[in-house]
């Protein structure tokens, strides 16, 4: 039975919301100062936190999203925009991984730098083991820059874990296709920087160590899609590139002569594969007429989505939107990793954000001693930089803890402070690939549903500062 006051309560709730529905903005300064109205609001939300279940299911899809550069404060100032471009105070509105029910901090420090970079993070990350800085795919036995410390050392990815178990995979990035992030899910590499043999000390070379552009294409072969930049790592040195002709920065790096894209493109004649490098021959692939993707649509990293030339560029959705649906068409699922959200959110920089620090960075600037007045430079303006408490010239990845939000089966196993590498040995055993799957042979009692296998395990790491 509901007690009288219960019903008011009620009653005022639903007010609440109604007028919230019909005027587009929940906060009402006036209603704000009725404790009544928090009270509500929190009692709603525990009754739903109370009915939050576990997902036991097996993940058949896995996705990663990495949101390099896209920090808590990022992800605060993201939310805010998103609500006020709605015509809200913003707030109080909600971001789709808001709605993630699990949400845990990694600790990403690597196994020789406090702060870490991306390589390091990168091999923790996809492959379960930290490493040092400036490697990738290698453990933290391999010594950046040593061609002679690879061999033995090498740990392979959840992106092969998942390729071995017989799914799809795929990589979209909006940085080079060669860049440390990427390449730790396909390459054993000592230095994050040999993006081709161009770049390699020769020694290096001599001694049998191999680029990263040319681990894409020989160490994974079947990789089904790979979107982003770095088209010059994967030709001849000194080719001129197909969309800027003449302009040398541009053009091929390859000391070998190779020319990796057409090698890729003679390997996938019978196999329904696809080379495309620019945006209207990326949505002119039929998705469920290709198998195999390779869109390379930079001769280095793709700009920021605001700068984009969107007649010539895809945007990360658009990638992700074909990706998808290439990989989603095996039974058994898809990995796919995702990384450079940041320039979704990169307005970040409109007036209201400005109260929302960074630790460090190059927003930093006195002038005549004292802060810049907000008001009187273009926040507006791509290239405006939010204030931050540290004076650097660059701003560096942060030495503290990034968040993780997770969705899907087992995604409660991601909560608390962890470490890295822990972020796919999750992954694994909710997919049942790699390494400990006991628990999905059938007959056993603790197997999880496998009738229900249809489900997808999607992550986002926010990481705080972009750079490298
Ligand atoms: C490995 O290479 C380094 C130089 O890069 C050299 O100093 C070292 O002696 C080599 N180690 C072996 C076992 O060959
Ligand atoms: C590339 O061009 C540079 C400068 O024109 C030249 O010195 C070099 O030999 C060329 N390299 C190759 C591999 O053709
Ligand atoms: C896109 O690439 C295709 C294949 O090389 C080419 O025929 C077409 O002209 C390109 N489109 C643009 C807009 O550059
Ligand atoms: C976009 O690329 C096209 C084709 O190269 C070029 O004609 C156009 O000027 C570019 N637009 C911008 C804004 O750079
Ligand atoms: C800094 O102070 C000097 C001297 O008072 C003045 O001439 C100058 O305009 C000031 N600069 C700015 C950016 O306010
Ligand atoms: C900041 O700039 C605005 C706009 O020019 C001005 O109205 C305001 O007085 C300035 N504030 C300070 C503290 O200088
Ligand atoms: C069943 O799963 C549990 C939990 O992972 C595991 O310890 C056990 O060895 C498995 N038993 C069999 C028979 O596979």
């Amino acid at each position: 039975m509901m007690t009288k006051q219960s019903t008011i309560k009620a009653a005022t709730f639903i007010f609440y919301c109604l007028l919230w529905l019909v005027q587009g903005k929940p906060l009402f300064p006036e209603k704000e100062k009725d404790p009544e109205y928090w009270n509500l609001w929190a009692q709603h939300t525990l009754v739903k936190a109370l009915k939050v279940e576990r997902n036991t299911n097996i993940a058949k899809n896995l996705i990663l999203f990495l949101g390099d550069g896209m920090g808590i404060p990022t992800v605060t100032a993201a939310r805010i925009l998103r609500g006020q471009l709605n015509g809200h105070f913003g707030e109080e509105s909600q971001l789709e991984m808001d709605k993630f029910p699990y949400v845990a901090l990694s600790k990403t420090y690597n196994t020789n730098a406090q702060v870490a970079d991306s390589a390091g993070t990168a091999t923790a990350y996809l492959c379960g083991v930290k490493a040092n800085e400036g490697t990738v795919g290698v453990s933290a036995a391999a010594v950046r820059g040593q061609c002679n410390t690879t061999q033995g050392n090498e740990v392979t990815s959840i992106l092969k874990w998942a390729k071995d178990a017989g799914k799809s995979v795929g990589i979209v990035t909006t940085t080079r296709v060669t860049h440390a992030t990427p390449s730790a899910a396909y390459a054993h590499c000592v230095d994050r920087d040999w993006y081709s043999d161009g770049e390699m000390p020769a020694e290096a070379v001599q001694e049998g160590c191999k680029d990263l552009a040319r681990q894409l294409v020989e160490n994974i072969p079947n990789i089904n899609v790979i979107m982003g930049g770095g088209r010059k790592y994967m030709f001849p040195k000194n080719m001129s590139d197909v969309e800027y002709p003449g302009e040398k920065r541009h053009s091929g790096t390859r000391k070998d002569r190779r020319n990796l894209i057409q090698e890729w493109i003679d390997r996938m004649k019978d196999k329904r594969g696809y080379y495309v490098w620019n945006k209207s021959d990326l949505l002119s692939v039929n998705p469920s007429d290709a198998d195999y993707l390779l869109g390379l649509f930079e001769p280095g990293d793709l700009s920021y989505d605001l700068e984009r030339n969107s007649s010539t560029d895809p945007s990360l959705t658009e990638m992700v939107d074909v990706a998808i649906k290439i990989l989603m068409k095996n039974p058994k699922g898809f990995y796919l990793l995702v990384e450079g959200l940041a320039p979704m959110v990169s307005d970040v920089d409109q007036k209201p954000f400005t109260a929302i620090l960074y630790g460090n960075g190059p927003g930093f600037k006195l002038i005549n001693g004292s802060r810049v007045n907000i008001s009187t430079v273009d926040y507006q303006e791509n290239n405006y930089q939010a204030q931050a408490a540290v004076p650097l010239r660059m701003e560096t990845h942060g030495g503290e803890d990034v968040a993780i939000f997770s969705k899907g089966p087992m995604a409660h196993l991601l909560h608390g402070v962890q470490e890295q590498n822990y972020i796919p040995h999750v992954m694994a055993y909710a997919a049942c690939i790699g390494q400990n799957k006991k628990h999905c042979s059938s007959g056993n009692s603790s197997a999880p549903s496998a009738t229900k296998a249809s489900f997808t395990l999607a992550l986002l790491i926010v990481i705080p500062l972009l750079l490298c």
